[in-house]
Parts: C-alpha cells; sequence; structure tokens
C-alpha cells in the first residue's frame, strides 16, 4: 500500500516541476546534492605535469570531484591519456624516437600517439618537461587512470580527435564505451563512487555515443566559440539537449555573456566552464576569486580547474 502511495505521488509529479534555477545540480554530476562540482583539470595540472598519474594523484588529496582525461589512441588500439595528438609537447619524443615525425607541410615535424604502439609510448618521459622532479611520470593509458581514480572521484573523459582517429582506421567511441563497459562502469550509477561523464567538442561524437551506441551515461558538449549563433541561443541549446546533458563553455562565452547560464538551465543543461587556472585570471585578483565569481554569482554547477586546491567550496 505504502509502495502504491510512493508511485501515485512520483508519477504525479510533472516533468516541469524540476527546478532550473542555478541552484540545481542534477543528480548525474552531484556527488553531494546541490554541491558545485570540482573538475580537475588534466589533473592538478598547474602543480604536476599534466595527464601524469603524479597529477591525478594530486587532484585527487586536492578534493577533486572529477578527474579529467583526454583520450588518444595508440598505434595498436590502446587508449592513452595525453592532451595533444602529438607527443612533442609534453615528452621526449623527439630525442627517444628522432626520426618517427611527419612533416607537414609547413615543415613542421609532429609525432603523433597513433604511430606508437603502447609498448613505445610507455619508453617516453611525461615528466621533466615540467619539472626534473617529475623525471620518470609516463603517459597513463586509461585503464591506469581509472585505476588510481576509481573509488575515490569521479572521471571525466574527452574523445579528442575522433574524426583523425576516424580516419586512421579506429572508433574511438566505440573504444570508450567498450572500455567502461569491460570495467562495469558503462550506466549512470553503476559505482555511486566512480560517476563518469563523457565530453567532446564534437557534436557527432556526441551523437553516435547517444543515438547509435545509445549510451545513458551523460554527455557535456564543449564549446570553444559560436560565430554563427549556432549553439549558444534559445534554440541552439534546445537542439543540444537532445544528444547531451550539459555544455561546457570556454569561461569567456559566460563572461561576455552571463546570461547564457540561465538559458542553459532553462533548457535542462548543466554549464561547467573550462578552463580555470592561476596562470590566466584576466581581471580577477586570483583564479580563487575567478572561480567564485563563475560559481557563485554566474551560477555555473561545476568547473574545469588546474588548481583544484583554489576551489571555493564556500559562497
Ligand atoms: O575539456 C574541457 C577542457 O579541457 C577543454 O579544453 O583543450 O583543455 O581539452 P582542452
Ligand atoms: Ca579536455
Amino acid at each position: 500500500m505504502r509502495l502504491l502511495f510512493v508511485l501515485l505521488v512520483l508519477i504525479s509529479v510533472p516533468i516541469s516541476s524540476v527546478p532550473v534555477s542555478s541552484e540545481y545540480i542534477p543528480e548525474y554530476l552531484s556527488v553531494q546534492k546541490n554541491r558545485k562540482i570540482l573538475v580537475a583539470h588534466r589533473g592538478a595540472s598547474s602543480y604536476a605535469p599534466e595527464h601524469t598519474l603524479a597529477a591525478y594523484r594530486l587532484a585527487l588529496s586536492q578534493g577533486a570531484d572529477y578527474v579529467e582525461q583526454d583520450l588518444q589512441i595508440s598505434k595498436d588500439g590502446v587508449l592513452v591519456c595525453l592532451h595533444d595528438l602529438t607527443l612533442e609537447r609534453t615528452t621526449d619524443v623527439e630525442r627517444v624516437f628522432p626520426d618517427r615525425a611527419r612533416t607537414e607541410s609547413n615543415g613542421r615535424r609532429r609525432w603523433y600517439v597513433s604511430d606508437f604502439t603502447l609498448e613505445e609510448l610507455k619508453r617516453l618521459d611525461a615528466g621533466a618537461w615540467f619539472d626534473e622532479k617529475f623525471r620518470g611520470e609516463r603517459i597513463p593509458t586509461f585503464q591506469e587512470a581509472l585505476d588510481v581514480v576509481r573509488g575515490r572521484a569521479g572521471i571525466y573523459p574527452e574523445t579528442k580527435g575522433p574524426e583523425v582517429y576516424g580516419s586512421r582506421g579506429f572508433d574511438m567511441e566505440r573504444l570508450v564505451l567498450e572500455f567502461l563497459k569491460k570495467n562495469k562502469l558503462d550506466r549512470p550509477g553503476a559505482d555511486p563512487r566512480t560517476p563518469v561523464i563523457i565530453q567532446s567538442f564534437s557534436a557527432e561524437s556526441l551523437k553516435k555515443m547517444a543515438f547509435e551506441l545509445k549510451t545513458r551515461l551523460p554527455l557535456v558538449f564543449l564549446i570553444n566559440s559560436d560565430p554563427g549563433g549556432k549553439w549558444l541561443t534559445a534554440a541552439g541549446l534546445k537542439d543540444i539537449k537532445k544528444f547531451a546533458a550539459g555544455i561546457g563553455p570556454a569561461k569567456n562565452l559566460i563572461e561576455n555573456d552571463p546570461d547564457l547560464v540561465k538559458r542553459a538551465h532553462a533548457s535542462g543543461l548543466t554549464v561547467t566552464p573550462y578552463t580555470f587556472r592561476s596562470a590566466a585570471t584576466g581581471k580577477y585578483r586570483d583564479v580563487r576569486e575567478e572561480m567564485h565569481q563563475f560559481l557563485y554569482t554566474y551560477g555555473v554547477d561545476a568547473l574545469f580547474t588546474d588548481n583544484p586546491d583554489q576551489f571555493p567550496r564556500e559562497r
């Protein structure tokens, strides 16, 4: 009888009564009800080399709710964590494999991740470029990243360059979802201590995961700019809602148009801007003040930061 009553109450709550104010943070995003969410951008990457296990561990110790992984694919089809499609910015690939670059039309030499097997990638140093004390850090596989983060925070993988990998015979979206399935993380709430959100700058990549591969995991659409007004109008946001649960706009898009947060919330989308870092705070005194403004004045739900230790938990 009691169960029947609860069911009747639930059925009678119209969808439209779900609050969409700036204080509403949906269950999927929230680690704790209505708590603002801290996503460690490439780990605690102001203090440790981005996308190393050292950066991920530091982010966890600094209270990250989620740790971000930008994903690339090795020649032998393994998902690894690295921001760039190429290796030369954050590893010593030029020294270890001097003859393995592709030369672009402008003469620039590039060492693509997908030209190297995992065994070769593991020979590279991914820490010393940042600081000598991190020498010996390696490019982590997605599995190694998950093993460090699991049970302590959520993961927030990004499909990087999915169309480039597609042109090289890889199916990045399928690889990511198969990886999550293998790790029993392919359903929302599968491991409450390790929520999963997938992000991409590619609407096509997200649509493929939502409609073709039918994931139910929350997807966040990253938006760097919106020159023709395609996405950030009320109509554009409504379109995004068809395939994503939230938007991840560059922070200047909100700074220049704070109403964007209200429009997105009105469309049922969460808002997670990027990237807040102590090295670039614009008009703000410091990164804590900047994050505070976005979280508590502009009303974003979450944000990506290189400085997890500066995230203002209180209003
Ligand atoms: O994914 C959020 C933010 O990381 C997007 O920028 O270039 O650092 O991946 P990027
Ligand atoms: Ca990213």
